[in-house]
C-alpha cells in the first residue's frame, strides 16, 4: 500500500506531526492509530433537526466498530444536515450548501476514505455531490426507511399525507384525528416508509454500487442496519488499501443502471435533478433524455407506494433490492463494479423472491408504465418530466384550459375560491416555484386539487410548474419546466385560459399560443424580485443551474481532487 494521504499530516515528524498529532491525542488516541493506517472519515448528518437521521449515532458507532476490526481508525465528524419537514422555504435550496461543506470538510482533513451517512432526501445527494468532487474511496450508508404507520386498522406512510390533506379539506376527517395519526404514521426511526425521495435515494445508493447490497430496504428500527453498518466499517478500510475510489464506480454503466432500476421501483421525480448533479460532479455526460432513454422500456417491478400499494419494509422482507436487480437481469449492465468489489450482477445472483405480490417480473409487472418521461415543446424548450406510474392514465393525453398562478401565494388564496373557474378539464400552472424562484424549487408541484372539484369527485388534474413534487406524491403532475418562468422562461407567459395540450405518448408539452404573441407578451414580463441581496441565498439564486442541468451551481461542477499542499501552520 502506498503512503496514505493521512499520512502527510499525521506522518510528518518534528513540530508539524506534533501539531497533528497532539491535539488529537485529547480524546484519548493511542500513538499507533497514527501509525500509517487508513484513517476513515464517518461524515454523518445526525441532527435533531432531521429526524429522519436521528438515530445516525447509533449507526456511527457500528461503522466504527468495523472500522476497528479491519485495522483502521474511525473519526466521525458532522455537516450540515438538511431536515425535508422543517427546512423553510425548501431543504432543496441548501443540497448545494451541504455539499459544499462535505467536499471542503473531507479534503481538508486527513481522511483516507469516508462513509456518507445519509438518510432523509437531500441529505444523499448532497453528501454523494460533495464526495465526488474529492474523489476519495467512499461508501454510502442509508439510515434506512421507518416501520410502516398504523392508523385506525390501516397501514399508513408519508404518501397518506396527500390523502389526509384532501380528506382534510372535505371534513371527513378533522384535527384531532389528524394529531392522532401524526403520531401513528412516524412511529420508529428513519426515514419516509414508503418510495419517497429517500427511499429512492437510498435505492439510487445502491444501483449505481455505493453501498453494500441490501442497503436500500433494511428498516432503520432492525438491527441488520447496525449490521450492514459495521460490515461497511470494515469494507472502507479495505476499499482504502484497494484505492477504489469513486470514479471507479460511478461510470456511465453505473448510471444508466441507476435509471433502470429507479424505473422498475417507481422512484422519485427528484432522482433526476440528483443524479444530473451527481453525474456533473463526477464528470460523467448524462443528460435528461437519458431517464427517457433508458427507462421507457422498464415497468414497474416493485410493488411500492406511490406508485404501488406496499412499503419499503415489505420489499426487504419480499427479497429486498437485489431481488428486484435480479429481475432486471436482461437489461442491465451486470458487470457495473460496486464497493464490495464485486458486481452488481454478482451481488443479486444469490437473490430469491419471497412475495411475487411485492416483487414482480419483467413479464409481469404491476404497471407497463415505468420510470420518468420528458416532455418538450414551447411550453418547455429544455424538458419537464412526469412520472407515468403516478399518474392518471386518462389524463397522459390532455388538452385544457390553463388556471394560471401567479406564484404560490397566489395559489394559497386562490385554490379554494368558490368563485375559480377551473372544472375537470382545467390544467392547473404555477409559475415562479423553480430553482431561481422559490428561490430552490421547492415541492409544490403536485398542487392540491380545488375543493369544489374534490366534491365533485374529481382527485386529480393535469398539474404544470417549474418546482418539483415530494417522492411521496402522485397525480398527473409535470414538473421541472425549464427554463423556469423566474428565468424567463414561456411558462412565464401562460395567461388563464389559454390552451395548453400534454401527451405523454408522444413526449410533448404545448401551449397553443402563437410565437408572435408570446413576443408580445415578452414585451411586458419582468422577473419576479425576491428582494435578496446578500448571503448564500443571493449567491444561490445568481448560480444555480436549470433543473434540466440538475440545478447545481454552475462554479460547483467537477472535482478539484484531494490534494492539498499547505501545511496549516
Ligand atoms: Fe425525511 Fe421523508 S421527511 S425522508
Ligand atoms: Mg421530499
Amino acid at each position: 500500500m502506498e503512503k496514505l494521504r493521512s499520512q502527510n499530516w499525521f506522518g510528518k515528524t518534528g513540530k508539524d506531526g506534533f501539531i497533528y498529532r497532539a491535539w488529537m491525542k485529547n480524546q484519548g488516541i493511542p500513538d499507533d492509530m497514527f501509525d500509517g493506517r487508513p484513517v476513515i472519515g464517518i461524515c454523518n448528518t445526525w441532527s435533531e433537526l432531521t429526524p429522519c437521521n436521528a438515530h445516525f449515532r447509533d449507526l456511527a458507532e457500528s461503522v466504527k466498530k468495523g472500522v476497528y476490526e479491519a485495522g483502521g481508525y474511525p473519526v466521525e465528524f458532522p455537516v450540515m444536515s438538511l431536515g425535508e419537514t422543517l427546512i423553510k422555504p425548501t431543504a432543496m435550496l441548501y443540497r448545494n450548501l451541504a455539499s459544499m461543506d462535505v467536499e471542503e470538510s473531507i479534503r481538508a482533513n486527513p481522511i483516507d476514505g469516508v462513509v456518507l451517512l445519509c438518510g432523509c432526501d437531500k441529505t444523499t445527494p448532497s453528501l454523494i455531490m460533495g464526495a465526488c468532487s474529492v474523489d476519495i474511496p467512499t461508501l454510502v450508508i442509508s439510515g434506512g426507511p421507518m416501520l410502516k404507520g398504523h392508523w385506525r386498522g390501516k397501514d399508513i406512510g408519508t404518501s397518506d399525507v396527500w390523502r389526509f390533506a384532501e380528506a382534510f379539506k372535505l371534513g371527513e376527517i378533522n384535527e384531532k384525528q389528524l394529531v392522532e395519526a401524526e403520531g401513528c404514521m412516524a412511529r420508529t426511526q428513519g426515514h419516509c416508509a414508503v418510495m419517497g425521495t429517500a427511499s429512492t435515494m437510498a435505492t439510487m445508493v445502491e444501483a449505481l454500487g455505493l453501498s453494500l447490497p441490501n442497503n436500500a430496504a433494511i428498516p432503520a428500527a432492525d438491527v441488520r442496519r447496525k449490521v450492514i453498518s459495521q460490515l461497511s466499517g470494515r469494507r472502507i478500510v479495505e476499499m482504502v488499501k484497494e484505492d477504489l475510489t469513486l470514479s471507479k464506480i460511478l461510470t456511465r454503466e453505473a448510471f444508466e443502471n441507476a435509471i433502470m432500476i429507479n424505473a422498475a421501483i417507481g422512484g422519485s421525480t427528484n432522482f433526476v435533478i440528483h443524479l444530473l448533479a451527481i453525474a456533473g460532479r463526477i464528470g460523467i455526460e448524462l443528460n435528461i433524455e437519458d431517464f427517457d432513454k433508458f427507462s421507457h422500456n422498464i415497468p414497474l417491478i416493485a410493488n411500492i407506494q406511490p406508485s404501488g400499494v406496499h412499503f419499503m419494509e415489505d420489499l426487504y422482507y419480499a427479497g429486498g433490492l437485489p431481488a428486484v436487480i435480479k429481475e432486471l437481469k436482461s437489461v442491465l449492465h451486470n458487470d457495473a463494479l460496486t464497493v464490495n468489489g464485486r458486481s452488481i450482477g454478482a451481488n443479486s445472483e444469490d437473490a430469491e423472491v419471497f412475495s411475487r405480490d411485492i416483487v414482480g417480473t419483467m413479464e409481469e409487472p404491476f404497471k407497463e408504465n415505468s420510470g420518468i418521461a420528458v416532455v418538450r415543446g414551447n411550453l418547455a424548450p429544455n424538458g419537464a418530466v412526469i412520472k407515468p406510474s403516478a399518474a392518471t392514465p386518462a389524463l397522459m393525453i390532455h388538452r385544457g384550459k390553463a388556471v394560471v398562478f401567479e406564484t404560490i401565494e397566489d395559489y394559497h388564496a386562490r385554490i379554494d375560491d368558490p368563485n375559480l373557474e377551473v372544472d375537470e378539464n382545467s390544467v392547473l400552472v404555477l409559475k415562479n416555484v423553480g430553482p431561481k424562484g422559490y428561490p430552490g424549487m421547492a415541492e409544490v408541484g403536485n398542487m392540491g386539487i380545488p375543493k369544489k372539484l374534490l366534491e365533485k369527485g374529481v382527485h386529480d388534474l393535469v398539474r404544470i410548474s417549474d418546482g418539483r413534487m415530494s417522492g411521496t406524491g402522485f397525480g398527473t403532475v409535470v414538473l421541472h419546466v425549464s427554463p423556469e418562468a423566474a428565468a424567463g422562461g414561456n411558462l412565464a407567459l401562460v395567461q388563464n385560459g389559454d390552451i395548453i395540450s400534454l401527451n405523454v405518448p408522444e413526449r410533448t408539452l404545448h401551449l397553443e399560443v402563437s410565437d408572435e404573441e408570446l413576443a408580445e407578451r415578452r414585451k411586458n414580463w419582468q422577473a419576479i424580485d425576491l428582494n435578496i441581496s446578500r448571503g448564500y441565498v443571493n449567491l444561490y439564486i445568481n448560480h444555480v443551474e436549470q433543473a434540466h442541468l440538475g440545478a447545481d451551481m454552475d462554479f460547483l461542477k467537477g472535482k478539484s481532487g484531494s490534494v492539498v499542499t499547505r501545511d496549516s501552520h
